[in-house]
């Protein structure tokens, strides 16, 4: 199959004569059951039609995705909600009023119409409504219910530019468009609004102190941050090794100072053995680091800007070759908390304690 790669413009706003007849021959390609790869606020999607199974099954091919791991299905409207849910719980309508359009992923039961092919075979359905307005148009033109999980394949970094979707889906989908790169870099925060207090599956932008300032009490899956909680996480997805660069990263967790010796010696040490180095680093210690290649994700006080920056970090030294990682470690609260999931997942748990 030949992949199309169209341009709109990084955050357009409104569109162009030409930016709207892509989307809408994008949204015909979906309304006929095919897959369009998509930028959003959060991370790029790779979408087909959310109540078509045959659109799903093809987008698990398209990931390499287990068929057990179920996809979102991203709305324009808040209105269309009513259509694929059975059930929207009073505190629902209050975090959509509060964070949608935005980067929050809400669980729900599952209306009949919705197919089992893309919620994996559970009763409920997971909705993000999207910020991002090339999204919403895409998904508008597209019919209103766009399934679509990260636009990478599976196991992989999600990809925060369209180079990297090109990457990974060139020849298994119809078309990508390229809307420069996202304004988050981390997948949405999802919530199980089916269960009382709702639950956090995912970490991400919206943090679980802004939820909890909506919702009042709100619980966080155990396993987010832990490796050995001995539970299996409720979001499937979470369970499998994710985000994970081809070489071995390890995460070290310290004083800065010994830190950056750490490190250093460690990456000596790989370098003496012929293997490629890398490092994660904040803007304070960068320029202390000996390595082949060190990756500067922002200054420690700018989560946003590390979130923004990590998973391209991961995806460069994909491209570099590089063997073995290393990276200083992030605050796990608030935005931290996201972006120390996505990072302990990408290491496999791989953590040294420094004293
Ligand atoms: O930011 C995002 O959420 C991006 C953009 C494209 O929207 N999408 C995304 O999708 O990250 P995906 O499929 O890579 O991650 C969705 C996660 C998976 O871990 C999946 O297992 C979980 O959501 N999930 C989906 N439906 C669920 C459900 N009904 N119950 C529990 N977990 C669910
Ligand atoms: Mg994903």
């Amino acid at each position: 199959m030949e992949t199309v790669t169209v341009r709109i413009r990084q955050d357009a706003q409104e569109f162009s004569p030409r930016e709207d007849a892509a989307l809408r021959e994008a949204g015909n390609i979906i309304k006929n059951g095919g897959l369009v790869a998509f930028p959003t606020e959060t991370v790029y999607g790779l979408g087909g039609d959310g109540l078509n199974p045959t659109s799903s099954q093809k987008i698990y091919a398209a990931k390499g995705r287990p068929s057990d791991n179920p996809l979102i299905i991203h709305i324009c409207d808040l209105e269309d909600l009513k259509e694929i849910v059975s059930e929207l719980p009073e505190a629902a309508m209050r975090a959509a009023k509060a964070f949608w359009p935005g980067p929050l992923t809400m669980i729900f039961h599952k209306a009949e119409k919705v197919p089992y092919e893309t919620t994996g075979g559970l009763d409920t359905v997971a909705v993000p409504l999207p910020s991002h307005k090339t999204a919403q148009k895409l998904i508008e033109y597209s019919g209103g219910y766009i399934a679509a999980p990260s636009a990478n394949r599976s196991g992989r970094p999600s990809p925060t530019v369209a180079k990297y979707v090109e990457e990974d889906m060139q020849g298994r989908i119809e078309m990508i468009i390229d809307g420069g790169e996202v304004g988050i870099g981390l997948e949405s925060t999802i919530i199980d609004m089916t269960v009382d207090p709702p639950q956090i599956l995912r970490p991400g932008y919206v943090t679980a102190d802004m939820l909890a300032e909506v919702l009042g009490k709100v619980d966080t899956d155990v396993t987010i941050l832990t490796a050995d909680s001995g539970q299996a996480p409720k979001a499937p997805g979470m369970k499998y090794r994710h985000y994970a660069p081809k070489g071995e990263l390890v995460i070290v967790e310290g004083d800065a100072e010994a830190v950056v010796k750490y490190i250093n010696a460690q990456t000596a040490a790989d370098r003496a053995n012929h293997l490629r180095t890398g490092i994660i680093a904040t803007e304070e210690n960068r320029d202390k680091y000996e390595a082949d290649s060190v990756k500067c994700v922002g200054s420690r006080a700018d989560e946003e800007c590390i979130a923004r920056h990590l998973f391209t970090a991961l995806r460069e030294f994909d491209d570099e070759q590089i063997d073995r990682m290393y990276s200083e470690s992030f605050s796990s609260h608030g935005l931290g908390q996201a972006i120390m999931n996505r990072l302990l997942k990408a290491a496999g748990h791989k953590v040294v304690r420094l004293q």
